[in-house]
């Protein structure tokens, strides 16, 4: 049976989380393959009684609101283990059930020097800063790299443990102090809060890697679930105005050690605009009041950090990047519900950069940052359309945006987010 992967296509917050829910009760496993607490995924739950719940997901993957499903944090994650904690306190305490959660012993612990260096290498880049989340994410997976990291399994034996912070800190307490007048932290103290719930972590931790191979031999489903998206991935998006982990769909294979040749579908979520958090270059950003419009409509105010999303028209030189560098099999077209009201909606089919036509990225960073976007002029719809659930009930106007965009994209549109309920959808072919 198949693994399947989502990703989001353009700068995050698409709607991944949604989706992942939608497809829920039709997976047996969802795994988050990249990324740590710098994520934040809503999903709206509709109740029998007409009411919504709604649940703010940063560190557990989406599926845990499935009570059939197995959510699992990979390999390729960053782990906050006291948010890890606050986040499994807060749904048992609204009655969801988190004792199905696995999480890989190869996955690396955020510890508190990292959140620390984060913040302050933010504060001394000023202009040149990338606008993260503050939650030590890329120091974390620098240390990864640089093999000076802390894993969960580390977390099981303090002798171990201790030697492996007594390394990470020689040079990074000369950093902290030296480089940015901070005080050095203690090796015995970051022991003790990276052990504070060892005995708690201990029962969600395995081989993940060999729990998902065999799940499919046994021809279960595995839903592979990106955090960030394509232009926030550290190789192939707009870097250095990225994130550190791979969440294109390449990274679904080495964060969770499924390989490439049991993945037959890739699914990526894109909003039917565009939006950024964060500094970096975004060649359709607004800062009229269309943009506003779209802030206010989309409610466009991150889930992580509460910053006002920049807002901007649809890219599709962007979507067909997504494409091509994902190999998608199908596009989710989210929020088509918050252009409603907009006379005239511009939709991006090519780049100028000083003269030049491009169709595809531009490959130079500083042209992307010269990108004028090419427009093409959409008339735009004013009808509710929330309450659409079949292609036809849409707006001609609404049908013909999606057209467009599926058209300019490079795989097809196979579902229209009409509102944020699970069940505002209009489908258009079956994802599963
Ligand atoms: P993620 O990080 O990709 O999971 O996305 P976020 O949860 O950060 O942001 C997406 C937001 O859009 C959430 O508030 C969702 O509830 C909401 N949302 C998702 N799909 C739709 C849709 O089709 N219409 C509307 N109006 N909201 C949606
Ligand atoms: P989801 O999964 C949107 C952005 C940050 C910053 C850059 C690097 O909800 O789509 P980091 O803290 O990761 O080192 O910050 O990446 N960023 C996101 N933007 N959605 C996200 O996640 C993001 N995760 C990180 O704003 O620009
Ligand atoms: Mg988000």
């Amino acid at each position: 049976m198949p693994a399947i992967v989502i990703v989001g296509a353009q700068w995050g917050d698409e709607g991944k989380g949604k989706a992942t829910d939608h497809l829920g009760s039709q997976v047996d496993y969802v795994v988050k393959f990249n990324g740590g607490n710098n994520a934040g995924h809503t999903v709206v739950i509709g109740q029998e009684d007409g009411s919504s719940e709604k649940y703010a997901l940063h560190l557990l993957p989406s599926g845990i609101l499935t009570p059939s499903c197995t959510p699992v944090i990979g390999n390729g994650v960053v782990v906050d283990i006291d948010v890890l904690f606050e986040e499994i306190e807060g749904l048992e305490a609204r009655g969801i059930d988190t004792s199905r959660l696995k999480v890989s012993a190869n996955a690396h612990v955020i510890a508190d020097y990292n959140r620390t260096l984060d913040k302050v290498t933010e504060r001394f880049l000023g202009s040149r800063r990338i606008g993260t989340t503050g939650r030590g994410i890329g120091p974390t997976y620098a240390d990864k790299m640089n093999r000076i990291g802390i894993r969960v399994q580390d977390l099981f034996d303090e002798k171990i443990l201790t030697a492996k912070v007594e390394g990470a800190l020689e040079l990074k307490s000369q950093i902290l102090t030296k480089v940015y007048n901070r005080r050095a932290p203690d090796v015995q103290q970051t022991v003790e809060e990276l052990l504070a719930h060892a005995d708690r972590l201990a029962p969600y931790v395995c081989d993940t890697t060999l729990l998902l191979g065999q799940a499919l031999d046994r021809d279960e489903v595995v839903l592979l679930e990106a955090g960030q998206a394509t232009l926030l991935d550290v190789d192939h998006g707009t870097y250095p105005f990225v994130t550190s982990s791979s969440a294109t769909a390449g990274g679904a294979c080495t964060g969770s050690g499924i390989p490439p040749t049991r993945i037959d579908q890739v699914i990526a979520i894109a909003k039917a605009y565009t939006t950024r958090v964060g500094e970096g270059p975004f060649p359709t950003e607004l800062h009229d009041e269309s943009g506003d419009f779209l802030r206010n409509a989309g409610h466009e105010f991150g889930t992580t950090t509460g910053r006002p999303r920049r807002c901007g028209w649809f890219d599709t030189v962007i979507t067909r990047y997504a494409a091509r560098v994902n190999g998608v099999t199908d596009f989710v077209l989210t929020k088509l519900d918050t252009l409603t009201g907009l006379e005239q909606l511009p939709v991006a089919v090519a780049y100028d950069v000083d003269g030049v036509r491009h169709d595809e990225m531009p490959v130079n960073q500083s042209d992307f940052h010269h990108a004028k976007p090419i427009f093409e002029y959409l008339p735009g719809w004013t009808e509710d359309i929330s309450g659409c659930r079949d292609f036809a009930d849409l707006p001609k106007n609404a049908q013909d945006y999606v057209t467009f965009a599926e058209e300019h994209s490079g795989a097809r549109i196979s579902v229209v987010g009409v509102g944020p309920a699970r069940e505002q959808a209009v489908v258009r072919h079956a994802l599963r």
